[in-house]
């Protein structure tokens, strides 16, 4: 019998791999889904997954796809969850299909996952490999026979697992094109401070250098398509806005989280490109969207969020604000220009050919717009809180 293992080389995984082997009799194909995360994690996986001795691996090159597919979907509808930009949220469902539609490929008998059953990576894996692959089985290891993260080093050093973490620094860290996610260990107790080492993609607000930085991206149809007048495809314009806000410690973001299951979580994690590029996103929208569209899209853009951050990728609603989203990002072309600055992003402009503002009617120094017509509008401004008021005093 043959599992296809969604494997990253980490510790849960790597367990899985001879877990699958000794305990459930299954021969272990590895896939490694590339959705940017740095080069050594893909090389890695490679390495020990045949020192482990699997039947093969595969190494799935799927970063066009998660940038332009999933990524500038999310930055279209600002896509935040309690503050986290939803970066291990949005990959998994993308990984989920691609290990789905190997599954099928090569007639494997189970897919198989690393996830813990305390966390959500767990829903999302399974709500889409149920969807694309329904009659395979699905097998979660750590999950099944309750494992604790001790329990797994332990599990490790036995079978000769080579692994990255050590008792001193149990972190789960999670990486691809669109942030690092850093949990566990120490992290769990939510008074302590984060310690340096657990940041790798943002550079101490305290060290990072002493001169402002500027920053102009341009937007065409609500996406990123050039930073400082230079263009570039989709993986490489989040590639240079991570860059970019990274070196000036921004995107950091250390928060409690509300899993699905109701457990609360501190998390932290490194965006600095999704940061900005939303920050900038949105300081666009003000500029062109009309009052009502920005108000209406607020609640669409939280109930995305929510969908993503669940995994219900394959949920019809999902579909249905996607339209929505497209249709208020068709105008959405223009520039916006921040600041960066030792941790701190500010938005100081902002230009664009479909903006609503409009600065000649706006300016106090104009007589196009005759501010001796508005009297009428102004005095019945108010009309119910005027007549409630007026009851009262009787
Ligand atoms: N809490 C975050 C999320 O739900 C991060 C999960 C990180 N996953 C991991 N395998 N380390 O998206
Ligand atoms: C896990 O529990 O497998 C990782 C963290 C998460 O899924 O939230």
């Amino acid at each position: 019998k043959i599992a296809v293992l969604a494997y990253s080389g980490g510790l849960d995984t790597s367990c899985c791999l001879k877990l699958l082997e000794d305990k459930y009799n299954y021969k272990v194909v590895s896939v490694a889904v590339d959705v940017g995360q740095p080069e050594d994690d893909l090389k890695e996986p490679e390495e020990k997954a045949k020192k482990l001795g699997v039947l093969k691996h595969y190494t799935i090159d799927a970063k066009e796809e998660f940038a332009v597919d999933y990524i500038f979907r999310a930055i279209k509808a600002n896509a935040l969850y309690e503050g986290y930009p939803l970066s291990t949220a949005l990959a998994r469902p993308l990984i989920a299909i691609k290990i789905a539609e190997l599954a099928k490929e090569i007639g494997a008998d189970a897919i198989s996952h690393g996830c813990t059953g305390k966390g959500n990576d767990q829903f999302r894996f399974e709500s889409v490999m149920r969807a694309k692959a329904p009659e395979i089985e699905i097998i979660a290891p750590i999950r099944d026979l309750n494992l604790t993260r001790t329990e797994e080093i332990q599990y490790a050093k036995e079978k000769g697992i080579p692994i990255p973490v050590d008792l001193e620094k149990p972190f789960s860290i999670d990486e691809n094109l669109w942030g690092r996610s850093i949990e566990g260990g120490i992290l769990e107790n939510p008074m302590i401070e984060t310690p340096k080492e657990c940041f790798a993609w943002t550079v101490d607000p305290k060290i990072a250098k002493d001169e402002e930085e500027y920053v102009e991206i341009e937007f065409k149809a609500g996406v990123p398509v050039a930073i400082n007048g230079q263009k570039f495809d989709a993986i490489n314009v989040i590639k240079e806005a991570n860059k970019l806000a990274g070196r000036n410690g921004v995107g950091r973001v250390d928060i409690i989280e509300d899993r699905v299951l109701g457990l609360k979580s501190r998390e932290n994690y490194e965006c600095p490109g999704a940061i900005l590029l939303i920050t900038a996103h949105k300081a666009l929208e003000q500029l062109v969207l009309s009052r009502e569209e920005l108000v209406f899209k607020e609640m669409v853009d939280s109930k995305y969020a929510d969908l993503i951050y669940k995994g219900l990728w394959h949920e019809p609603l999902r579909h249905d604000l996607d339209a929505f989203v497209d249709k208020t990002q068709e105008r959405m072309n223009g520039i916006v220009r921040a600041k960066l600055y030792k941790g701190s992003l500010r938005i100081v402009g902002r230009e664009s050919e479909c903006a609503l503002y409009q600065e000649n009617m706006v300016s106090f120094e104009n007589k196009d717009m005759d501010q001796r017509e508005i009297v009428g509008m102004v005095k019945f401004h108010g009309l119910q809180a005027a007549i409630f008021e007026s009851l009262r005093n009787k």
